[in-house]
């Protein structure tokens, strides 16, 4: 299955994206944590990106489509992917369409702002494989240490009040019209966000008529 996950900042995609990445068997790309990866290895794009992420806007179209697109090129894509993260403003899905790359479904997560805001000042992620975690939903079971690996969890640098509203803002203008753009093409299903990640699972599950 070739999917996308959509929905604002903590909705919950990185989270779904891995428990969706272990039962398909198929690579989660996350354009997030690229980009966070190229910013610690110092790399052109990781400069480039930097002061638009810890601003909570969005890296530029052309930046993005050219990463992505190198990236479903390699031979773990070849099976299918979870794309998190991208397309994040239309131009960026019409490139996706352009580039002939076949969609399967286009997976909405719905969460409200205010949920939002809580979830991300409490969200914390394994600094060596990236897992998420949350102090107060999700928590892991030695505090401050990765259930997977055994890595310190840290706080994203975007995680700040104030960045946070910048984020949910430019999701509303400039990434939620995707969501009309894959529903003409048919292909858009949507989860409402439970208080409980497993609850939202079942409802991720359910909308893409997978078995639990
Ligand atoms: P990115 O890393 O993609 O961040 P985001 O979209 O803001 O999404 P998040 O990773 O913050 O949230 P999530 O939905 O994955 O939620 P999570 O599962 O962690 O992008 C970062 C930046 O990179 C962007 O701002 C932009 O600058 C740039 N960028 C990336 N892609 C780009 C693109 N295509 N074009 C341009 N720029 C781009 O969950 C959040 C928290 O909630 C966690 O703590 C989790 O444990 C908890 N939680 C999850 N589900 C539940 C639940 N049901 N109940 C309770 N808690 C829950």
């Amino acid at each position: 299955m070739n999917l996308i996950l959509v929905g604002a900042p903590g909705a919950g995609k990185g989270t779904q994206g891995e428990i969706l990445s272990e039962k398909l068997n198929i690579k989660t790309i996350s354009t997030g944590a690229m980009l966070r990866a190229a910013i610690k290895n110092e790399t052109e794009v990781g400069k480039t990106a930097k002061s638009y992420i810890d601003g909570g806007k969005l890296v530029p179209d052309e930046v993005m489509i050219n990463l992505v697109k190198e990236r479903l090129a390699e031979p773990d894509c070849e099976n299918g992917f979870i794309l998190d993260g991208f397309p994040r403003t239309t131009a960026q899905a019409q490139a996706l369409t352009e580039s002939g790359v076949k969609i399967d479904k286009v997976l909405s997560i719905e969460v409200d702002d205010d949920v939002i805001v809580e979830r991300l000042s409490s969200r914390r992620e394994c600094s060596k494989c990236g897992a998420p975690y949350n102090i107060v939903f999700n928590r892991p079971e030695v505090e401050g240490k990765c259930d997977k690996c055994g890595g310190d969890l840290i706080q994203r640098s975007d995680d700040n009040p104030e960045t946070i509203k910048n984020r949910l803002d430019v999701y509303h203008t400039q990434t939620e019209p995707i969501k009309a753009y894959y529903e003409e093409l048919g292909l858009l299903v949507k989860a409402y966000g439970q208080v409980e990640v497993k609850d939202t699972t079942k409802e991720v599950f359910k909308a893409l008529e997978l078995e639990v």
